[in-house]
């Protein structure tokens, strides 16, 4: 068993700062519903069926369902289109899992995402390594200081811009939060329009899991 995978199967419901993340997904569901003219199915992608279940999900969506195992093998591996609203709280990079999110999900439809982002500040944060996965994406460098102190304090900006990148889709929506008062891990939600996602789905899985 992968490391991914086994933490996947410990189930850890910790929430840094729960009340916000409560508040983000419910400030999603009015802003989805300007959009979209009924409750949510909601696919809830790490520790599912935790605390957001209890506090929001629960009452609040037409369907819900949570993914077992590594999330990104199974968002690469089941039909997405039924779902219209992602729940990616991840405790590491959210953004393996949105790109299969775009590349799996209904492209006509108005779709909304809410993570957890513990990596793109956090690195910007400690000047530590760009995520290979966001070099290879957004063509940043592994390391660069003005670019990760830029990240730092414009963090909203750098995130929208790779949403927009891994998605394809513009942003209807979009309201950011840090978890807490040294800001390196952040909460962000957004409500995405129909679009193409800039790259296929691929036959098989081909990133690690992440977020972990
Ligand atoms: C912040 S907690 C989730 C809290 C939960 N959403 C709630 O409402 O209480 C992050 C979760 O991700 C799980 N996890 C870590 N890596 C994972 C992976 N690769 N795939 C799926 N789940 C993972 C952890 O076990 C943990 O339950």
């Amino acid at each position: 068993m992968s490391a991914a995978r086994d933490a996947a199967s410990v189930r850890y419901l910790d929430n840094g700062s729960p009340a916000r993340k409560v508040a983000l997904r419910r400030w999603l569901l009015a802003q989805l519903r300007r959009h979209v003219d009924r409750a949510p199915r909601v696919l809830d992608c790490y520790g599912p069926h935790g605390v957001m279940h209890a506090k929001v999900w629960r009452e609040a969506a037409a369907s819900y369902t949570g993914t077992e195992g590594g999330a990104y093998t199974w968002l690469t591996t089941h039909d997405l289109t039924g779902y219209d609203l992602f729940d990616l709280d991840a405790y590491g990079s959210p953004y393996e899992a949105l790109e299969a999110v775009a590349q799996g999900a209904d492209p006509t439809a108005v779709i909304g995402v809410v993570a957890t982002d513990g990596a793109l500040r956090k690195e910007a944060l400690y000047r530590a390594n760009m995520p290979r996965f966001l070099q290879d994406r957004m063509k940043w460098p592994r390391r660069d200081d003005v670019l990760f102190a830029a990240i730092y304090y414009h963090y909203p900006n750098y995130a929208r811009a790779v949403i927009e990148r891994l998605t394809g889709r513009p942003l209807l929506h979009y309201a950011v939060t840090p978890s807490g008062r040294a800001g390196a891990v952040m909460y962000w939600a957004v409500v995405l329009g129909p679009g193409s996602p800039p790259c296929a789905r691929r036959a098989t899985p081909a990133a690690s899991e992440a977020g972990s």
